[in-house]
């Protein structure tokens, strides 16, 4: 395990940009990401010194209890953006741009961007997918706002995939998937997520690419890592994947919390005469 860090004061530290990241791939310091929803989970991550929070489409799984992130709108996520950049100070926030928000569509897929931008305040927004969603990426960046990719197991594809396995284990995926990597770096992509990818593949696209890889299941090659907060922090307790490590049960010391409430409800020791007015 790693030595845990000290609480950083944001007073005392410069805001992370998509240059920070550059100049953190340069240098060779790993990029740290989790993801937030809600203003007080922010303000915990931040202070806690992360590089960049994901606004990801997984509160679609995390807080609206969806199997999957598609239902999610554009509203939702620019709801959750202002909520949670209300609560930070130091780190790099990027939004996940819905399912349906940005394909087969590039003024849409621009109004969208716009939106999340203007009406969230963040720095970023991240599309998944390659080669075809090439034109939204192009427009989105032309607008002069920063986009990070996402390749590899695109949980918006989940129904054309059929299964959450591990992606581009085969020859052609894994080219494809090196050439969608270049595609989106030449359009001028800051970073790439690459999820559940070997770890050889992901480490070969980090060589090849100037712009960082953040990985999540993708090894220990890529110039850094993202986790969804809920998981890192055993928030979630049916989802397993080997990927996952948990650096705190909260589920545990939530439940407990709640029933000794329950039962000092019950046994009237609370409130307490210094509790009450
Ligand atoms: O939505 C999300 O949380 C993500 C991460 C898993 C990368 O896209």
């Amino acid at each position: 395990m790693s030595t845990p860090l000290r609480e950083v004061s944001v007073t005392e530290v410069k805001r992370v940009t998509t240059q920070t990241l550059q100049e953190m791939k340069r240098d060779g310091i790993p990029v740290s990401m989790l993801t937030a929803y809600d203003f007080t989970s922010a303000r915990i991550i931040d202070s806690a010194g992360i590089d960049v929070i994901l606004v990801g489409d997984s509160a679609s799984n995390v807080m609206a209890g969806h199997e999957t992130t598609l239902p999610i709108t554009l509203d939702h996520m620019i709801y959750h953006a202002q909520c949670v950049e209300r609560g930070v100070q130091r780190a790099l926030v990027i939004v996940d741009l819905p399912f349906g928000s940005f394909q087969g569509d590039s003024r849409k897929a621009l109004s969208s961007a716009i939106r999340v931008m203007k009406e969230a305040g963040v720095h970023g927004v991240k599309l998944e997918g390659g080669s075809a969603i090439e034109m939204s990426v192009s427009r989105i960046l032309e607008a002069g706002i920063p986009v990070m990719g996402h390749l590899g197991l695109t949980p918006q594809s989940i129904y054309r995939f059929g299964t959450y396995r591990v992606r581009a284990r085969d020859a052609d995926e894994a080219e494809t998937l090196m050439q969608d990597a270049v595609k989106l770096q030449e359009l001028g992509c800051f970073s790439i997520v690459l999820e559940k990818i070997p770890a050889s593949l992901a480490k070969k696209v980090s060589e090849k690419l100037e712009i960082p890889t953040i990985g999540i299941g993708a090894g220990s090659g890529c110039d850094g890592q993202v986790l969804v907060t809920h998981d890192a922090l055993g928030l979630t307790t049916d989802f397993h994947p080997r990927f996952v490590r948990r650096y705190a049960h909260l589920d545990e010391i939530m439940r407990e919390a709640v029933q000794q409430y329950i039962a000092d409800v019950r046994s009237r020791s609370f409130p307490a005469d210094e509790e009450s007015y």
